[in-house]
Parts: structure tokens; sequence; C-alpha cells
């Protein structure tokens, strides 16, 4: 007898008619029209069910901060930092807690389980870690919170960041992060990498760095990260997060790093919200997209994610928390339209993002957890066009949301229904 079994689901890969038996938290039996028994079951009618959707880059530090103390007026990434700076000495750890609470509490109504958030270690009080501390902890029953050590103000360019990004670690934060392009020099920036990787190497962690986030095609921070990655034995633990000069950079010299990241085996994480947003400000017409060049990145056998990046913050005035509408964003940016692309960009916040989070258990297949989120849609295809309902959202095999079908009802001349998107 097991605990629940979901009866009649489509699965990603477009397998119809599947049933997913759960026992004890996880994925017990996956096949169509299983011949058991359960405690509890739930027809969901030919919709898909997919593993939860996972953010591989996030700021949980400035979410829902948006207007305090006043917005970003130029709409540029270092007008945000500034912004943030000013923000920073009047936050207290309660309003932290609080607002990223509320943001967890979005993230699940909208099957997102796995986070991966950067966390500023730059003020001395580290108010912002132990904050975030706190809320992984209070989470942990229903979404996984993994911590970034962020320098956002330059690990070697900020007096005070070395010995906090320590503290910090010494504290529990899980990830190495660094910004080696806001370093004074591009020297600095090179040398950022090294400490830190070295760092990474010594105490056996994961690298997640901001690199390269600027239109200056010079910016080449990611050739370093992944020399040192390869140097130090790293391969797998690596992500370079926005890498936005790559867009603007000289296409042979793309042709020779493209392979280095491959050897070296660094994932990379776009935020196509963020990105499209913030780059070529400086531009006039016509103005540079700004997003890493990602379907180039996946045929040179790179691991390419989403990330949300930022929610109502002082880099960006929207977002609610929906992965969808990271990869939709995604996929209109960087012009994968193509049927496999598409997948692709539902992979990049789903599967490829557990992968370089690490994340065990994640899938569906029989022994991961029954984390899975059924969506009102017949194939991943329609829930990027659609951004479909959250129709369950299940965490360990327990139901820990559920939303209605949207609809709406027309009244028109002579007909009258409800109006359905689905094909
Ligand atoms: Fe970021």
């Amino acid at each position: 007898m097991t605990d629940l079994i979901i009866r009649n689901a489509r699965l990603p890969d477009g397998r119809s008619n599947i049933d997913i038996a759960i026992a004890d938290g996880r994925i017990f039996a996956l096949a169509p029209r299983l011949p058991l028994t359960a405690n509890a079951e739930l027809d969901v009618a030919g919709n898909l069910v997919t593993p939860p959707f996972v953010d591989a880059h996030f700021h949980m530090d400035a979410v829902l901060s948006y207007g305090i103390p006043r917005v970003n007026q130029s709409g540029t990434l270092l007008e945000g930092i500034a912004l943030w700076g000013e923000l920073k000495p009047q936050l207290t750890q309660d309003a932290w807690i609080k607002r990223a609470l509320r943001y967890c509490d979005w993230a699940v109504a909208r099957g997102l389980l796995a986070i991966r958030s950067h966390v500023d270690i730059c003020d001395d009080r580290l108010l912002a870690v132990e904050a975030l501390l706190e809320v992984r902890r209070q989470v942990a029953p229903y979404l996984d919170l993994q911590l970034v050590a962020f320098p956002q103000d330059g690990l070697l360019r900020s007096p005070t960041a070395m010995d906090n990004f320590r503290r910090a670690i010494g504290m529990g934060v899980d990830v190495v992060g660094g910004i080696p392009h806001f370093e004074r020099t591009m020297a600095e920036g090179a040398e950022s990498v090294r400490l830190l990787c070295e760092f990474a190497s010594a105490k056996g962690l994961r690298v997640d760095m901001h690199c390269d986030e600027s239109d200056d095609p010079l910016s080449r921070h990611i050739e370093t990260l992944a020399f040192h990655t390869q140097r130090l034995g790293l391969q797998g633990r690596v992500a370079g997060s926005h890498l936005t000069s790559m867009h603007s950079m000289d296409n042979y010299y793309v042709s020779k790093l493209l392979p280095l990241i491959r050897e070296a085996g660094v994932a990379v994480i776009a935020n196509p919200l963020i990105n499209i947003t913030l780059q070529g400000r400086h531009d006039s017409y016509p103005k540079r997209r700004g997003m890493t060049r990602v379907p180039e990145l996946i045929a040179a056998g790179i691991d390419v994610a989403f990330g949300h990046d930022c929610v109502l913050d002082p880099w960006y005035s929207l977002g609610s928390g929906d992965m969808l509408e990271v990869a939709q964003m995604g996929l209109h940016v960087a012009q994968m339209t193509g049927q496999q692309a598409m997948q692709q960009c539902f992979a990049a916040v789903t599967d490829v993002s557990a992968r370089i989070l690490g994340l065990e258990g994640y899938g569906l297949e029989p022994g991961c957890f029954a984390d899975l989120v059924v969506l009102d849609a017949g194939s991943v295809i329609e829930a990027l066009r659609l951004r479909s309902a959250r129709r369950y959202v299940l965490r360990r095999g327990q139901i820990i949301s559920q939303a209605p079908a949207p609809h709406a009802q027309l009244s028109l001349p002579g007909r009258s229904g409800i109006v359905d998107f689905r094909i």
C-alpha cells in the first residue's frame, strides 16, 4: 500500500497516461496504469507533472525592497548597486526575515522549491547573513535554500570583505561567490577569482560567481574562472553567473572560450529578465540585448540555467517568483523558438538548475523525492506559452499548495462560455 498515487499524468518528455506512486515521501513507482492501491489518489486528467522549478540565481536579501528609500532612476546595474548601499544600513534583521519568508510563500505557490540565493557579506554586521540562515532553517521543510557568500562591493575593493567572507562561510553559508568585474582593475578581478577558487578548493565548497556582468567585451574573467576551475580540479562544482560581456565579445575569441568553459566543466547561469533590462543602457540604437550566448553555450555541451535574479528590488521593478516567466523571457531573448530549444529553456529552470545546485533526489525516477508540480498544461511548451497555473505543488508527497484552473466567462452577443486557451 502506497501513500498516494497520481493518476493520468503527462511527463515533460511527452509520455502520457503515467501513474506515479508515492511512499515515504519518495517516488515508489512510475509507469502507465500502475496496478497498485494507495491511501489517496489524485487524478490529474492528463495534466503535466514535473519536478519542481529551481532558481539557480537569486538575491533574497534584497527581495521586495523596491522603492526603499527610492527607485532606481537610471535603471542601470551601477545605480542599483549604489541604491542597495543606501538601503542596507536601514534594514533590520526582522524586516529581512519577513520579506524573505513572504517571497518563499510566493515561490511555493509557483512550484519553485529550490533557490540558490546570493547574500551580500559586505555589511560588517552580517545581519543579512544571519537573517537568511534563519530563513533557510525555517523554510527547510518545504524549500531548499542554498546561500552564496557574495562580496557585492568587491572582495578586494571593499576593505573588510575578505574577513566578512570568511566569517560568513564559517557561519554556514554554502557556496563561494565573487564579483571580479567590480574589482578596481582587471588584474584585481583575476586575483579575486584565484583567491576564491583556492578557498573553495580548500573547503570543498561549490563556487558561483557573478562574472562579467558588463557590456565590456574585454571583461574576460570567465576565462580566468575556467582556468582555476581546471587547475584546482573543481569541475562540476563551479558556475559563472550572468556572463553578459560574452554577448559583446568578438566571435573569434568566443570560439576559443566556449571549449575552455566546456573542458573546465563550468556551468553558466543567465538571468534573462534582469539582463534584458540592465544591459545595453549606455547604447544608443541599435541597443544590445546583453544576455550571454545561451544556444551557443548549450550547443558546446555546457550546462546553462536561467535564474530569476531579482524581484521588486533596486535592480528590477517587477517579478513574482514565476520561473515560467523567466524561461519565457530567456526563450525570447535568445530566439530559442524551435521545439528542442523550448524544451531546453524549460530544463534551464528545472533539471539543469537542479544539477548546478547539486540537489539530491531531484527528478522523476523511482527513488527520487516526491517533490512534484502539476501544471494546467498538456506539455512543456504549453506551460511556457501560458505560464500555466500550478494546480498542485507537492513536497515529499504532501500537497503544500493548490490553485484553481484560471477560467474567464465570456458574455458576448449570441455567444457565451468559458475561454480555454489550451489546445
Ligand atoms: Fe545576481
